[in-house]
């Protein structure tokens, strides 16, 4: 097995003699027998195969799936995905951080608005006789992506002989309107696992045909993902994670931000709100996840994380090599000239660096993830992280990790004003 890309250090957190000042009380390893027993109890359920967002990866069918149905594809030039929350955010995450301008198919999103610029924006980058639509859905019946759908659809029918060659439906197998709709018109789907939740549905066909529709090895992301579940050395790092949120909720720190230092993870920052604001924001209880991207919000909240009210944790991610990378040489600005000889790697991962220490300095809890470099592997293994450890947070924490009702009530609400029956 191929060692971890990854390491968290929590040192920031755990040494910071400033840290009580801030908090109630110094950070302590508070209720050792509750974290010891929600830890001990999820790693049970791991043993017993429980979780199926951890069992489908194991299963090649996905993946063979997913790269058939490609094969029907290759036509098209550009990819739509229609999708909203978890049958968004992850292939988002994905494409993002591995675009390639070489790549034969431009995939873009849809699906998460039914603001009528966004729907131009797109007609204006397509050429829908040369694009295939990807409806990701698993219910098949939410709102935005059905109603994207509908729309596409009539565009498609417009110009298109044959309007159902340009659809792939993303949705369960089981039951749903997109089911229906595939049924009837003989369009081609891909399988939801029942099992798999939105949220943690990244690396089923929801995010890997659209990873392979940009060129992404998605054999290297499941691979990176399952050898970080199946390994019980990485699953500490989750569950370390997990346990520094957990005390410092406890010390009343109840807001966490992930602040990522790559154009790469900008998406995968908005996948982790997703995920943990989904997963633990109910019965009163949770965490509120905040995304920050630096250097960008080094000028914009890091005042707020260094010297405003003491809400929150801050989590900095950064990339420790990269193959892309420029150096400044040759300067010829006398001001600037401190900065000859230095790479940009350097200077975005110094900036990270000391952009945590400052807020170490002001006595706030931070920690570094440090990824060694970002390669498919290592994003599956980033996935991974986050998921484990929010279903340990989440067994701390006393709530139910897979559930959203606070999202379906809205989903309710908003379709008995569109007169759904
Ligand atoms: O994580 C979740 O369950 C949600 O964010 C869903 O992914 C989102 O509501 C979209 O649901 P569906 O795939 O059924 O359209």
């Amino acid at each position: 097995m191929k060692n971890t890309l990854l390491s968290l250090d929590t040192k920031y957190l755990y040494e910071n003699k400033n840290l009580g000042h801030l908090i109630a009380n110094e950070i302590v390893k508070v209720e050792s027998n509750h974290l010891r027993k929600s830890i001990d109890k999820i790693e049970e359920n791991i043993a017993v195969a429980q979780y199926d967002f951890i069992e489908v990866l194991k299963e090649d069918s996905y993946i063979k799936s997913v790269q058939n149905v490609y094969e029907n594809l290759k036509w098209a030039e550009y990819m739509v995905v229609i999708g909203i929350g978890g049958s968004d955010l992850g292939g988002r995450t994905i494409v993002e951080a591995f675009y390639k301008k070489s790549n034969q198919m431009k995939v873009l999103f849809a699906g998460d608005s039914t603001d009528p610029v966004a729907f131009q924006r797109i007609l204006d980058q397509i050429d829908i006789k040369k694009t295939v639509f990807n409806v990701v859905s698993k219910s098949g019946g939410t709102l935005e992506p059905l109603s994207t759908y509908v729309f596409y659809k009539s565009q498609a029918k417009k110009v298109a002989s044959n309007w159902a060659k340009h659809f792939v439906f993303t949705t369960s197998s089981v039951k749903g309107i997109l089911k229906d709709e595939a049924g009837r018109h003989n369009v081609i789907t891909l399988p939801v696992p029942e099992g798999v939740g939105g949220r943690f549905s990244v690396l089923t066909p929801v995010g890997l045909l659209p990873a392979l529709a940009a060129g992404v090895d998605i054999k290297d992301l499941v691979t990176g993902a399952l050898n970080f579940a199946t390994n019980v050395e990485t699953r500490k790092v989750a569950q370390k994670l997990a346990r520094s949120q957990y005390e410092l909720y406890q010390q009343g720190v109840k807001v966490s931000v992930m602040m990522t230092y790559s154009v790469q993870l900008q998406e995968f920052a908005r996948w982790f709100r997703q995920l943990w604001a989904e997963s633990l924001g109910k019965d009163g209880k949770g965490i509120l996840p905040i995304k920050a991207w630096g250097p960008a919000d080094q000028h914009s909240q890091v005042q707020f994380y260094n010297q405003g009210s003491p809400l929150q944790s801050i989590l900095f991610v950064k990339i420790k090599n990269r193959k892309t990378n420029f150096t400044l040489k040759g300067i010829d600005v006398p001001e600037a000239e401190y900065l000859e000889g230095n790479d940009f790697n350097t200077i975005v991962n110094i900036e990270a660096d000391a952009t945590a220490q400052s807020i170490y300095d002001e006595g706030r809890p931070t920690a570094m993830l440090s990824v060694e470099e970002l390669t498919p592997y290592a994003l599956g293994e980033l996935f991974m992280l986050f998921e484990l450890a929010v279903v340990y947070l989440a067994e701390m924490l006393e709530v139910n990790a897979f559930d959203q009702p606070g999202v379906e009530s809205g989903k309710i609400l908003i379709n008995q004003k569109l007169g759904k029956n």
